[in-house]
């Protein structure tokens, strides 16, 4: 079976649409009608007049889009691919948090799951976080969830003293200082350009800091011709469309695995065929509970409001 041209197929029978990070495999990022970072998928979501909506990323990002669309359809090829930042977030234990720090405005990344979303003041991607945060007055104390890494770069630049929670992105916090150093050395003539959820050591090694898309625009706006890339080895597919004229070495971990680069394993979980069969099946599919959808759909709308 042409699993690409079935899945085009039924995406026109089910009237669907396919919605990919850029963390997702080359293949399934073909297929995809949009292919994006979490602020753009968000948007996208928030806008399609589709029936069905097939998920190619993560459990905290179909359940953003079912937040925004409790009438459609929300599809994720493989219900298992969570995040370890949305993991390294209970609910209960956030709202425990929260309590202890009543005057504190909760901003939240948005890799947390609705239940987190739903006890948070605000909403943030990494695309705006430094927007979102700038936006608080200025004598307004703020706790940040989950990423203590996106959190201390956030302080950083923009110099509110932020409450941050212990979490980190498994994948980006698995970049190596020491690895990055001797690779900068291999390289001199390279830019390194990171993501904020990587450790604050890799981020004092980079030239650029940004989101993914934030990264590709970078990248493809500038007259350099080389540049190491610390965040997840998926986005090198899109990179390589854009950039094509460039090399791109990816960022090395702290593990000593063959090809050194970071993949993460949940979004790894997705394959295409997974994919044919959510749209052949439309299962796995997310389900809410109604009141928590409301309430978690309200601090997604006030970072819309500020995107
Ligand atoms: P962005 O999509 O905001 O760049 O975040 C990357 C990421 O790790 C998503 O899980
Ligand atoms: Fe979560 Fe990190 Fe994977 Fe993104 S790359 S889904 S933040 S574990």
């Amino acid at each position: 079976m042409d699993l690409k041209a079935e899945i085009g197929r039924l995406k026109r029978e089910r009237n669907a649409i396919i919605l990919a990070h850029y963390y997702q495999e080359g293949d399934i990022q073909d297929v995809a009608d949009y292919v994006g970072d979490s602020l753009g998928l968000s948007q996208e979501a928030a806008k399609t007049t589709a029936d069905v909506i097939v998920f190619a990323g993560v459990h905290f990002m179909a359940e953003t889009a079912k937040i925004l669309n409790p009438e459609k359809r929300v599809v994720l090829p493989d219900l298992q691919a969570g995040c370890s930042l949305a993991e390294a977030c209970d609910a209960n234990d956030f709202k425990a948090f929260r309590a202890l720090y009543p005057d504190h405005v909760a901003v939240t990344y948005v890799n947390c799951s609705a239940e987190v979303k739903a006890e948070s003041d605000i909403v943030c991607t990494s695309a705006n976080a430094v927007k979102i945060v700038n936006s608080i007055p200025k004598h307004q104390k703020i706790l940040f969830a989950p990423d203590k890494n996106l959190g201390a770069y956030v302080s950083k630049v923009t110099g509110r003293d932020m409450l941050l929670w212990d979490g980190v992105c498994k994948v980006h916090d698995n970049l190596s200082k020491s690895k990055l150093e001797v690779l900068k050395l291999m390289h001199p003539d390279a830019l390194i350009v990171a993501h904020p959820e990587s450790h604050p050591e890799v981020l004092k090694l980079s030239d650029f800091t940004g989101s993914t898309s934030e990264m590709i625009r970078y990248i493809s706006g500038s007259s350099w011709s080389k540049f190491i890339i610390g965040t997840e080895v998926g986005l090198l597919h899109q990179l390589r469309t854009v950039a094509k004229d460039k090399t791109l070495i990816p960022a090395p971990t702290h593990e000593h695995n063959s090809c050194a680069c970071s993949e993460c394993p949940y979004m790894k979980m997705n394959t295409l065929q997974k994919l044919y069969d959510a749209l052949n099946t439309l299962q796995p599919e997310i389900v809410l509970d109604e009141r928590i959808r409301e309430r978690a759909k309200l601090p997604l709308e006030r970072m819309f409001a500020l995107s």
